[in-house]
């Protein structure tokens, strides 16, 4: 077998668009046995739980949908549940669910009214969020077996499970009008490193992926917002481009799997070689 086949239980949210919605198809490619597909909007993980029966390749493939809001401890809590009685364990945790900038503000604008909702907003979908789908898939993890694998120089322990979230290039560089989701990007950043170390002796890897721009209705939204974004993309990436959702779903894909196993508390750049150089001419 490949080390980069996943036979286990994935748990997916924001699972309903974008790098969430990716995600699934591609480990559904990758031979999981099972995937949780959960989202705010339970319609849209249902439309990704139909199309992803189309790339599964494990026979034994199942999916399940699931309403679940991340803000919400009872709901994340539920989730859990709902995965477990459904699978029995879950082997790959990945948290996509979250929300992008709402307006162009800048910090001098702190104190309005109009800021300060947006920052409470994304506090609490993407960084409290990210606490509460973090923590209980941890805790979950903990009480699963290790797994043993068979490599190329003899057996090793891969450990309980392995978690994904989303943090962004935004975790590691600031961006004009853009304070509220650095802010919360940085904060992700944080929180998955406290629980890479605290979790490390169970077994179970935490990671980030820190994507600069993707193509999904996320980034649209972005673009609509602020139209030199994309003339601005092509010009400033060494590569030229904005990356495909694929190209964030297969590096999840590779971060929860065994061919990852010593990689724990890292943010990994998707950014086309933006952040490289201070040439911006
Ligand atoms: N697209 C990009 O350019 C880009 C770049 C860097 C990082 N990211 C990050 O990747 C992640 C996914 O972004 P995307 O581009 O796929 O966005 P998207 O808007 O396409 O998908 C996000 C999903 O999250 C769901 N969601 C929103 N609030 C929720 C909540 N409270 N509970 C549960 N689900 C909720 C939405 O319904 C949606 O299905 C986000 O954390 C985003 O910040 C995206």
């Amino acid at each position: 077998m490949a080390l980069r086949e996943l036979p286990g239980i994935a748990l997916i949210t924001g699972a309903g668009s974008g790098i969430g919605r990716d995600s699934a198809f591609a480990f559904a490619a990758a031979g999981v046995r099972g995937i949780l597909l959960t989202d705010i909007n339970l319609s849209t993980a249902e439309q990704t739980l139909a199309e992803c029966r189309k790339h599964a390749t494990n026979p034994s493939f199942r999916a399940v949908a699931l309403k679940c809001d991340v803000r919400q401890p009872e709901q994340v809590d539920q989730m859990i549940t709902r995965c477990v009685a459904e699978f029995g364990r879950i082997d790959y945790g990945v948290h996509c669910a979250g929300i992008g900038r709402q307006t162009l503000s800048v910090m001098t604008e702190a104190s309005t009214a109009a800021s300060l909702q947006e920052y409470d907003l994304l506090y609490s979908v993407n960084v409290k969020g990210t606490l509460l789908v973090l923590g209980a898939l941890c805790k979950q993890m903990a009480t699963q077996e290790s797994r043993i694998v068979t490599g190329r120089n003899g057996p090793r322990n891969v450990g309980r499970g392995s978690i994904v979230c989303l943090s962004s290039g935004n975790g590691y560089v600031a961006e004009p009008n853009k304070g509220a989701y650095t802010t919360m990007k940085h904060a992700i950043m944080a929180i998955m490193k406290t629980a890479a170390l605290e979790n490390a002796a169970l077994g179970i890897r935490v990671n980030a992926l820190c994507p600069a721009w993707t193509e999904t209705p996320m980034h649209q939204r972005d673009t609509v917002l602020l139209p030199m974004t994309a003339p601005m993309i092509e010009k400033y990436t060494p590569l030229g481009r904005t990356a495909m959702p694929e190209e964030v779903g297969d590096t999840i894909v590779f971060l929860c799997s065994d061919s990852a196993s010593y990689i724990t508390g890292t943010g990994l750049m998707i950014d086309g070689g933006v952040s490289l150089s201070l040439h911006v001419g």
